[in-house]
């Protein structure tokens, strides 16, 4: 089992499933509630289980009051930050009284919550995801609970070969496998490049049919995996022969950006979060819908392997010796960071009196 990274960001939410209505989640086993304000929107987070008796705060019957939370049980009311301001029966509130408030950033249409010692958050060190909310830019999306270790994700978008087998007939074809890849590691920054640029491959139909694309193509795959939660893939697609510019610029090309947010939820419980997003054909609502459906029959497919991976790696009864090769770089580059802030986010801070 991965075990959980703390003291980092994690997105907990996209922008539009957090408002007036509750919204429970549980992120690195922290069960947390998410409203907005009343007042100018900004989201609120706090810790799902009231002081009281444990009611979840994210059920029903608990609501809101103005920006205030109202527990579905016997009505201990909470402010924004977590402050308990009325209890049924008597005057006086006790100083125990309140449910932890957690530090939220919401950006990119995300909303990243802070999991560790409040006093360490800091927003700047959030990555960016400029295109999911970028004029220019059509975005589908959507998020799977997997029940598997999210260590297992981690595995699996790292190492995109595994799309001519499990995703043949939509984005796999023989090329992804058959290519290598060069993997570059930047471990100060917790950052993972892995880089397949295959330069006269199959056109999948995922492609094929969005952008019409007809015959052969260069496809390039280059991913940035920034630990722990933000994973990018740089798609470019172009018919074979229409190459990139110096300057970057791509005549002929397709970009698309796809973006996965992996939050740990409990243990052998992880949120896929995906979006596909693309700076062509924007406003064509076919190719939306294409790519949305098309793109979730993919996300369902990597889901029904790991959930029948997690189950099958529980069943064994003596202990396995994995066995890695050279797609696997990406993936164990990715192990071994987890693993250095799984270890930094566990050691006692200090606090400055
Ligand atoms: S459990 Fe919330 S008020 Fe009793
Ligand atoms: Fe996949």
């Amino acid at each position: 089992m991965t075990a959980f990274a703390r003291n980092q960001w994690y997105v907990a939410a996209y922008s539009h499933e957090v408002g007036r209505d509750l919204l429970g989640r549980t992120i690195l086993g922290e069960p947390l509630v998410f409203y907005r304000t009343e007042e100018d929107g900004t989201p609120v987070v706090l810790h799902d289980r009231c002081v009281h008796r444990r009611y979840p705060l994210s059920e029903a019957p608990t609501r809101l009051d103005g920006d205030k939370i109202v527990c579905g049980y016997h009505g201990f009311t909470y402010d924004t930050t977590g402050t308990c301001v009325y209890v049924p029966g008597q005057k006086r509130v006790p100083r125990t009284a309140r449910v932890a408030s957690y530090p939220v950033v919401e950006q990119d249409s995300l909303i990243w919550v802070w999991i560790g010692d409040p006093d360490l958050a800091d927003a700047q060190t959030i990555p960016r995801a400029k295109h999911l909310d970028s004029p220019g830019w059509t975005t589908v999306r959507g998020m799977e609970p997997i029940d598997a270790d999210y260590g297992l994700l981690v595995d699996n978008l790292l190492d995109l070969s595994h799309e001519t087998y499990l995703h043949g007939g939509y984005i796999g074809t023989p090329e992804v496998a058959e290519t290598p890849i060069t993997t570059e590691v930047d471990e100060g920054a917790g950052i993972v490049r892995v880089s397949r640029h295959m330069d006269d491959a199959e056109c999948p139909p995922f492609y094929a049919k969005s952008t019409g694309i007809e015959g052969r193509i260069m496809r390039w795959q280059d991913i940035e995996y920034h630990a722990p939660c933000l994973y990018l893939l740089h798609s470019r697609v172009a018919p074979v022969g229409v190459l990139p510019e110096a300057d970057g610029s791509d005549p002929g090309g397709f970009h698309t950006e796809i973006t996965y947010c992996i939050t740990p939820s409990g243990d052998g419980k992880v949120y896929d979060f995906w979006a596909v997003s693309r700076d062509w054909a924007i406003d064509d609502e076919e190719v939306t819908e294409f790519l949305a459906g098309n793109n979730r029959t993919v996300v369902m497919q990597d889901v029904t392997a790991l959930n029948l991976l997690q189950k099958t790696l529980g069943t064994e009864r003596h202990g396995y010796q994995e066995l890695s090769i050279n797609i696997d770089t990406g993936g164990l580059a990715a192990r071994r960071i987890l693993a250095r802030l799984v270890e930094e986010g566990a050691k006692p801070m200090e606090k400055v009196q």
